[in-house]
């Protein structure tokens, strides 16, 4: 019998493994719920309605992992540090941004594999963001 291994006409993507849109849409959504009661980063967003923000973010993390590109048709390209320049990231932020998507990923029940990856990325990213020391 002829068998087609995976890998040999397509291979799958991070982001068709973990579920898709909806896992990503799932991620933003109770990542938005921790920044929305949270004291010190709720401040920083300068819209009063915090849903435009949880598109753009879920629609770019899509878009980083495989899925559409929507993110780019809307915005353009990231320039993610440029974007966070008008904003005071400093340790405090760090830690308290990276504390609601921990806590956004544990929800989602991932391979171990791929939540490792993810939690990976989102470390070195939100490092990455630190624009002010202290
Ligand atoms: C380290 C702490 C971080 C803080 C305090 C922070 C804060 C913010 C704030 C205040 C905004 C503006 C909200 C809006 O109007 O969209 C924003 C936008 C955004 N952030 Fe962050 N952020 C952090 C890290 C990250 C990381 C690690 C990523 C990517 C993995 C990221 C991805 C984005 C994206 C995609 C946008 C929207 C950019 C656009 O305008 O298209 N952020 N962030």
């Amino acid at each position: 019998m002829t068998e087609i291994r995976r890998g040999t006409l397509h291979t799958e993507t991070f982001y068709e493994r973990v579920g898709g849109e909806p896992t990503f849409r799932k991620l933003v959504k109770r990542f938005y719920q921790g920044v929305a009661d949270d004291p010190l980063l709720r401040p920083m967003y300068p819209e009063e309605d915090l849903g435009p923000a949880e598109e753009r973010f879920t629609l770019f993390l899509m878009q980083y992992w495989g899925g559409p590109r929507t993110y780019s048709d809307n915005r353009g390209h990231p320039r993610l540090r440029m974007r966070h320049a008008p904003f005071t990231v400093d340790r405090a932020a760090h830690d308290a941004w990276l504390r609601h998507m921990r806590d956004a990923i544990d929800t989602l029940g991932l391979a171990q594999e791929d939540e490792a990856e993810l939690w990976r990325y989102m470390q070195y990213a939100a490092g990455s963001m630190i624009n002010t020391p202290g």
